[in-house]
């Protein structure tokens, strides 16, 4: 098992070249690519000769969209995946967001990273003019770039990836994809359109870059636990921030508009997040399909709000168990919750006919005996090995990264999810992915209403079992 893990790593390590090797083989793949750029049609080139690095220097410019915890940390971890990365352009919806995101990237401090790539702050290169603030300010950053990151609240991933893909540039995007099924629909249409074109694409689901599981998980489907017929999966935690409405309007110094105080409190707003059964469960839902290499066919389950549901709490559970079906008729029984004080628990536990994964990277027979335990103390951080493996792939020109498909399919069965907890109906994949009921926007503008407005109350209408219809 060790031995196992032991090459693995290695490899990954191999993959991030010292920065003098990277630019002999970027300008070999790049001269050899020029000389024969004039003779092929774009399809038939690694990658599209629309990309503006493409046979120019060995720079890959990266623009961020969506500056804010998330999209600051890929950024740097982008950055020291390799020394021939630059951050040149960023997006946000507000321009305070930003500010601080460029305050902290170009803190000397910051040297983040396992892809020893220098100096991180000296390849921050985003002059005011290639800073965007609005709803449109990804539309000017993906001319400017050749990987986008992409790391806004997910409702507008679809609009986002399909965008940039549009524009022949490689991605990384934040997990979940989108937050209903139209959103689904269309990553998996542009991920087709990506595939075509050999744009890599990685997703934030890391786990699918982490050690302990890339070699647990590979032993389940190599056998060691029999055939899987029972899945646990798990993100029971005291819940996130909240961005409450009187606090905004203090700081801005104005009453803001509705739609100004939702994207400012996204997380409690399903257009914007989903519920957090998509926008965090998504993690170990996507490791219960990785293991049966497949997504399931049914939901049915149960949720509400017990404990948070204020009037800064918007529309979103605080709580959902879900029991899922494969196609095998195998089950998951998924719960999440959002309540402090509770019991704690963030993992996945897998039950087969010859014995049991209880824990990530731990697998026992029947008998309780260790098969194998696998200590993660030092493996590689895997916010960072995402990056380490999209810049060595683009650097090399090769195309190794389709995530697109799997976060869509990861992303559609927490929304299958909830959408058994809030109707407390079965509900069939199929008509899920089917459904045309949007839950997005028609127009985005800061004057413009959002699909959920408070009540006279000031609260928010919130769902309702047996009331709520999903499909
Ligand atoms: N993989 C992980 O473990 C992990 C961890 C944290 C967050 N995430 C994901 O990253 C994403 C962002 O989360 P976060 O914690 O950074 O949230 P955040 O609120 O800190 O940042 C989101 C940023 O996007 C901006 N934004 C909103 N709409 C925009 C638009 N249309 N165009 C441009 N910018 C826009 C916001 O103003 C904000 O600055 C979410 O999808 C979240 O699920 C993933």
């Amino acid at each position: 098992m060790f031995l196992t893990i032991e090459i693995e790593v290695t490899i990954m390590k191999k993959k991030v070249l010292p920065a003098s090797l990277n630019a002999i083989n970027r300008r070999a793949f790049v001269k050899s690519s020029a000389a024969v750029v004039g003779g092929l049609v774009a399809s038939q080139l690694p990658f599209s000769s629309a990309s503006a690095y493409y046979g120019v220097d060995d720079t890959i410019r990266i623009g961020l969209i969506g500056c804010g915890g998330r999209g600051t940390g890929a950024a740097l971890q982008a950055l020291s995946a390799r020394q021939n990365v630059k951050l040149v352009a960023m997006a946000d919806a507000f321009r305070d967001r930003l500010d601080e995101s460029y305050k902290n990237i170009t803190d000397p401090e910051q040297t983040e990273g396992s892809g020893g790539a220098g100096n991180v702050v000296d390849r921050v290169q985003v002059p005011e003019e290639h800073k965007f603030v609005g709803f449109d300010a990804y539309k000017q950053v993906i001319p400017l770039v050749d990987v986008v990151v992409i790391a806004t609240p997910p409702g507008f991933r679809p609009y986002h990836f399909e965008a940039a893909i549009a524009a022949d540039k490689h991605v990384f995007m934040e997990k979940p994809v989108a937050t209903d099924p139209n959103g689904i629909r269309r990553v998996l249409e542009t991920a087709k359109i990506a595939k075509q074109k050999k744009l890599n694409v990685v997703v934030g689901l890391q786990r699918h870059y982490q050690t302990v599981y890339r070699d647990w998980v590979s032993r389940i489907h190599d056998g060691a636990i029999g055939d899987v017929i029972l899945s646990r999966v798990y993100w029971n935690s005291a819940g996130v921030w909240v961005r409450d409405r009187a606090t905004l309007e203090k700081d801005a110094g104005r009453k803001l508009t509705e739609m100004e105080y939702q994207m400012r409190n996204w997380y409690y707003f399903n257009w914007l997040c989903g519920d957090h059964i998509v926008e965090q469960h998504i993690h170990n839902l996507d490791v219960g399909n990785w293991v049966k290499q497949g997504h399931p066919v049914r939901a049915q389950g149960q949720g509400g709000r017990e404990v948070r549901n204020g009037k800064d709490h918007g529309e979103i559970f605080d709580h959902h168990m879900v029991e899922y079906e494969y196609a095998d008729g195998s089950r998951m029984l998924s719960q999440c919750r959002h309540i402090p004080d509770c019991m704690n628990r963030v993992t996945e536990a897998f039950h087969g006919t010859k014995g049991t994964a209880p824990a990530p990277g731990e697998l026992l027979d029947l008998a309780g005996n260790t098969i194998a335990k696998h200590r993660d103390k030092d493996d590689p951080n895997p916010y960072q090995v995402e990056h380490d493996e999209l810049f060595a792939a683009v650097t090399a020109g090769e195309y190794k990264y389709a995530d697109a498909e799997n976060g869509a399919i990861a992303t559609m069965t927490a929304i299958l999810g909830r959408m058994a907890t809030y109707s407390g109906q079965v509900v069939e994949w199929d008509d899920a992915l089917k459904s045309t009921m949007s839950i997005m926007p028609q127009t985005f503008a800061w004057d413009a209403n959002p699909p959920v407005m408070p009540k006279a109350d000031g609260y928010y209408p919130v769902p309702m079992p047996g009331v709520t219809k999903v499909v």
